[in-house]
């Protein structure tokens, strides 16, 4: 039940699995464009993860019947790829993708516009991407993991976004979902204390109006339920002695 503390040996295995899928981001990222559909940007994302060698960690998660999830204006998380469902201009589109990686699971996901999309649209996306990093600040051997929550949360709240509460980051390893789990939203208390060789995913979903969500009948795909968009950043990050350790994330 307690959070696991990877070993150096467990830290390099992590390392290379979430380089891996940072390059698997980046090649999904170029695919984004008006036209294509949600299948074929799944298609893409499972062949390129094959194509490293590695195992995608979404695929029958339980039941989950693809690679990537890719979610689109109002979804928040875990949409369902479709050879029906086109990207248009206009749209946000958000890319959930993991793999594993010598039995070593990533996870990351980013939101991209499609084509030209609104200057609100464009804002919510370069927010919820930079309240990860503002979180990510006490993401530091010392701090506490609520440390994080709260710094996500005091950021998107001055924009009067809604943070999602029904979904949460968390630990990630041997297990795609490992303790402990990671709240975007002010939490009371200071949680545990954060130490070197903690693997966390960390993972804003973010409202453009209220935060309350609901599942549609797939029993996979989370709406906001007010309609309005939603963006997801999420990446891998290694607790040090000092700064983060950004796994999924290439030096641009
Ligand atoms: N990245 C998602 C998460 O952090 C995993 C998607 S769940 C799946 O929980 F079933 F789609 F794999
Ligand atoms: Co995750």
């Amino acid at each position: 039940m307690a959070v696991i503390i990877k070993s150096q040996r467990e830290i390099e295995l992590m390392r290379e699995s979430c380089r891996i899928l940072a390059q698997v981001h980046r090649q999904l990222g170029e695919a984004i464009k008006p036209g294509i559909s949600t299948w074929d940007i799944d298609a893409l994302g499972e062949k390129l993860i094959r194509s490293y060698g590695c195992i995608p960690n979404f695929l029958n998660y339980n039941g989950y019947p693809a690679s990537v999830c890719v979610s689109v204006n109002d979804e928040v998380v875990h949409g369902i790829p479709s050879k029906e469902r086109i990207l248009q201009e206009g749209d946000i589109v958000s890319l959930d993708a993991g793999l594993i990686y010598k039995g070593y699971h990533s996870d990351a996901a980013r939101t991209y516009p499609v084509g030209q999309v609104s200057q609100e649209a464009e804002k919510l996306i370069t927010v919820t991407k930079q309240s990860f990093f503002e979180g990510i600040k006490y993401a530091r051997a010392g701090c506490h993991l609520y440390d994080i929550s709260n710094a996500i949360d005091r950021y998107c709240s001055q924009f009067g976004y809604g943070i999602v509460r029904d979904l949460v980051g968390h630990g990630v390893g041997t297990c795609l979902h490992e303790e402990p789990q990671i709240p975007n939203f002010r939490q009371w208390r200071r949680g545990i204390k954060l130490r070197p060789g903690m693997t966390l995913a960390i993972e804003p979903m973010i409202n453009m109006g209220g935060y309350p969500v609901e599942w549609l009948e797939d029993g996979w795909t989370v709406v906001t339920q007010d309609g309005s968009l939603s963006a997801h950043y999420e990446n891998t990050v290694l607790i040090t002695e000092g700064a983060p350790e950004i796994l999924t994330l290439m030096p641009e």
